[in-house]
């Protein structure tokens, strides 16, 4: 039996209850990360212990609960502002997660910064979350969305990119990690010739800040957005980070509670960063689930988790790329991509192919991926899609090769 060389799969493993149960008698070999992630006891505890023993809102009350629900939730903060590489906690705004992270950034700054005629550049590889918000604004404000196209190997063309920015546009968002192709963008670099141009920056982070080292000082973002249950934390809850510059040029977007100084009839002032974006009672249980999360994977190491998930990448492509009628989409190095692996095999729908491989207990995403434009650009309607994470071992990528070569036996391929 293979080892992975960069950490201790079976240790991890054990820390991850449900990976204990069977599916349809078989062992739960779970290849959907890209969706949403399994948590950790220590994520699970963490929940119970904040519902069990501190129950109480934050930022309100004095009585002992109140402090303690209040620290734990700005203790969260700090530690997840930690581990993307943010300046301060104060930059660090929680959301309900990625998607709600590009729509603040659309009505509280696109919405009072993109002009008529204006341009904001994305790519042909996000996910809908990183388009649809700037198809809304550019509709409403008069506005261009221009879409930076693919070579063939699903990297970026960044000719085209650097086309695109010398219009000087007012946003250009993209991802580092696309969650179809595994492709990962230079988004340092994007960021640097954006801002050159004039340009404000949005980095969408769901498929990367669970999967490698982020430091957002280094890649110079203005805006990064990240979802906690893709790395092992609660649905509900994400984060958005946002350069205290602009954020304070920023009104809010929602009104209500906690977002506020002073109300008068005649009007109200805003709290101090972030607060003026968390109006109402924030998911407390969430961020504090996240900030476990978060301390977890910092326990483990992004190194090693980036590390474990290129060994079972190059295993994956080696090995799943030798059964008959594979087609395999993205980067051919590891290197150059996250641990995503979509694919189509022979004439198989892959819904087809997912309920095949869920007999054999394991679970694939099959679809569009929320990246429609992106399967208009390989010309099919879905593809099957595998995901890792550090719970992940080559067993698991062998059982997906038994299952693939039994789904082309029922096929007849
Ligand atoms: C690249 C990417 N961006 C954004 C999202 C949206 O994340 P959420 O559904 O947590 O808002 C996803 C989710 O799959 C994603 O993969």
């Amino acid at each position: 039996m293979l080892k992975s060389e960069a950490l201790n799969v079976e240790k991890v493993r054990a820390d991850f209850p449900i990976l204990n149960r069977k599916v349809h008698g078989k062992r739960l070999v779970y290849l959907d990360n890209a969706a949403t992630t399994q948590k950790p006891n220590v994520v699970i505890d963490t929940l119970v212990d904040y519902y069990s023993r501190y129950n109480a809102n934050a930022h309100r009350s004095v009585h002992t609960l109140g402090e303690e629900a209040t620290a734990a939730f700005e203790g969260a903060r700090k530690t997840v502002s930690r581990f993307v590489g943010a300046s301060s906690p104060e930059e660090l705004i929680f959301v309900k997660g990625t998607t709600d992270a590009t729509n603040l950034v659309r009505f509280a700054w696109a919405e009072k910064n993109v002009k008529r005629g204006d341009t904001i550049v994305t790519t042909l590889m996000e996910h809908h979350s990183n388009i649809v918000p700037w198809q809304l604004v550019a509709k409403k404000k008069g506005a261009e969305v221009k879409y930076v196209g693919l070579n063939k190997d699903g990297t970026l063309k960044m000719d085209e990119f650097e086309d695109a920015i010398r219009e000087s546009p007012a946003l250009v968002a993209v991802t580092q990690c696309s969650n179809v192709l595994g492709t990962i963008n230079d988004v340092a670099r994007i960021c640097r010739l954006a801002h050159e141009a004039g340009a404000v920056s949005l980095v969408d982070g769901a498929q990367s800040a669970p999967h490698m080292p982020v430091d957002i000082s280094k890649l110079g973002t203005d805006f990064f957005a990240f979802s906690a249950h893709k790395m092992m934390g609660p649905t509900g809850i994400g984060a958005l980070y946002g350069r205290k510059s602009l954020l304070e040029g920023m009104d809010p977007f929602e009104g209500g509670g906690d977002m506020i100084k002073e109300v008068h009839t005649s009007g109200a002032t805003w709290n101090d960063l972030p607060y003026k974006f968390e109006a109402g009672t924030s998911n407390i249980a969430g961020a504090i689930g996240f900030g476990s999360a978060a301390n977890y994977l910092s326990e483990i190491g992004m190194d090693k988790v980036r590390r474990h998930e290129v060994e079972l990448l190059e295993y994956a492509l080696e090995n799943l790329s030798k059964v008959k009628g594979m087609t395999i989409y993205g980067p051919e190095d590891a290197d150059q991509r996250g641990g995503v692996l979509s694919f189509n095999l022979s004439d198989v729908h892959p819904h087809d192919l997912a309920t095949i491989l869920d007999e054999r207990g394991i679970a694939i995403r099959s679809g569009h991926h929320c990246a429609q434009p992106l399967m208009e650009w390989l010309e099919v309607p879905a593809t099957s899609r595998a995901s890792f994470y550090v719970y992940n071992s080559f067993d698991d990528v062998d059982s997906l090769k038994e299952g693939l070569e039994k789904a082309n036996e029922m096929f007849g391929a």
